[in-house]
């Protein structure tokens, strides 16, 4: 048996876990495809896309090639008065498959550093255009875009962020409605920075579906009120909704669009911040004070934009949207019968995801609910890795995942429903 778990919890923290009473961790020794494999052998199917990322499927050959490659010729260098081959080439790639429009990467580590440098751009280009005071963004209730502050302060503090609500810059928050989207507009008048969401699919707030309808409304009242539509498409990105990007799906383009997990197959962690030409155009200036006082060390790094080249291409190649369309509605088709169930509501699917509420006793409800650990638990025992949010058991698995493996999580969501509620 691997002293893995016990050496762990000697040393380290782990994010989003209550160490006071959560299972100690499971050792992984290895992961391929939809599998992970655990120090005593057994196999668990990645129903969740381990936090959304794996993309094709764990260690997918062609990225841990480009991998090597890359590592070999040149590890890194940074980004800052120096440029190499991979970055260049992402971007030319990303620029012809996102919404047209958008014309300049940015590129930094994670989902939150996406956003965060989204949100300063769009606050800086406000001063540059002497209009300071808007200073307001408007993001949707739920919302969830990060846990750096400028992306904690976008997320709707409840359930996360409340210890640091005090400290969080003025967000107005409004419900995926149009009406309210147009009032908050309206009221902040000259005060509106500008409006950020997660197109079509809010995931941390237990994978909610938005209709099209509103994205669109969002955009022209955006468009009319002269003020920048941030998309974070962190997880949305790259098909994970049945098209490339959800907004493309939507038939619109941000003025800002962010990205990360599947941009590099969700193998490294990279970054992208994908802005307008007049957005970028506001920092241009012969006083070198007005540039973007932005970056990481590891910004643009060589080794993940080489395998973020990798993926893109894969994902073309396989049309990865329409694969992850068909693992999505063969878990949905076994979650149907649920449908009328009173233990669940609203059984859904978009893209390739599929996901339920649980009916929970009241007191239990939320992100906190006592049944996500426990159903944790019992999805190990059948072999199946699901991470349900809180009272919101949900799949997105990678685009590797064969039918039978798409049909086996949506029977263990079954089961698990069966035994649990
Ligand atoms: C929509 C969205 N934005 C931002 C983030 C933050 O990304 P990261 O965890 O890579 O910082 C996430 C993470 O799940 C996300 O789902």
């Amino acid at each position: 048996m691997s002293d893995l778990p016990k050496r762990d919890t000697r040393v380290t923290w782990h994010p989003y876990t209550q160490h006071g009473v959560e299972a100690s961790p499971l050792p992984v020794v290895g992961a391929r495809g939809a599998w992970l494999e655990l120090a005593d052998g057994r196999k668990l199917l990645d129903a969740i896309s381990s936090w959304w990322a794996t993309l094709h499927g764990h260690s997918e050959p062609t990225l841990v090639e480009a991998m090597h490659e890359q590592a070999a010729r040149l590890d890194h260098v940074l980004f800052a008065g120096a440029t190499h081959e991979p970055a260049v080439q992402l971007a030319e790639g990303l620029l012809e498959v996102v919404p047209k429009g958008l014309s300049r990467v940015f590129y930094s580590d994670d989902g939150s550093t996406a956003v965060e440098a989204g949100m300063k751009m769009v606050l800086q280009s406000w001063v540059h255009r002497r209009e300071p005071e808007r200073r307001v963004f408007v993001a949707l209730e739920g919302a969830y875009h990060g846990d750096t502050f400028g992306a904690m302060a976008a997320g709707d503090p409840d359930p996360f962020f409340t210890a640091f609500a005090p400290l969080m810059f003025e967000v107005r928050r409004v419900p995926a409605d149009a009406g309210a989207l147009a009032d908050a507009l309206d009221e902040l008048g000259g005060r509106a920075a500008g409006f950020l969401l997660e197109p079509l699919l809010q995931g941390a707030a237990g994978m909610k579906v938005m209709s099209e309808d509103f994205v669109r409304d969002a955009r022209a009242l955006c468009t009319d009120h002269g003020v920048p539509m941030i998309a974070d498409e962190v997880m949305t990105g790259f098909g994970r909704t049945g098209a490339l990007f959800a907004c493309g799906r939507a038939g619109i383009t941000p003025d800002v669009l962010c990205l990360a997990k599947g941009l590099s197959g969700g193998m490294l962690p990279l970054a992208a911040t994908v802005a307008t030409e007049e957005l970028f155009e506001c920092f241009l200036h012969h006083e070198r004070s007005r540039f973007f006082p932005h970056g990481h060390t590891f910004t643009a790094n060589p080794v993940a934009c080489a395998v973020g080249v990798a993926s893109l291409e894969l994902t073309l190649q396989r049309d990865v949207p329409a694969r992850l369309e068909m693992i999505g509605a063969r878990i949905y088709d076994e979650l149907r019968p649920l449908e009328a169930d009173p233990r669940v509501r609203d059984v859904r699917h978009l893209g390739g995801m599929a996901a339920l509420d649980l009916v929970v006793p009241d007191g239990d409800a939320g992100y906190l609910s006592s049944r996500a650990p426990e159903i944790r638990r019992a999805a190990v025992e059948k072999g199946v890795l699901l991470r349900p949010l809180g009272d919101v058991l949900y799949a997105l698995p990678p685009a590797c995942t064969s039918d039978d493996e798409a049909g086996r999580i949506g029977q263990t969501m079954c089961a698990l429903v069966d035994e649990l509620c």
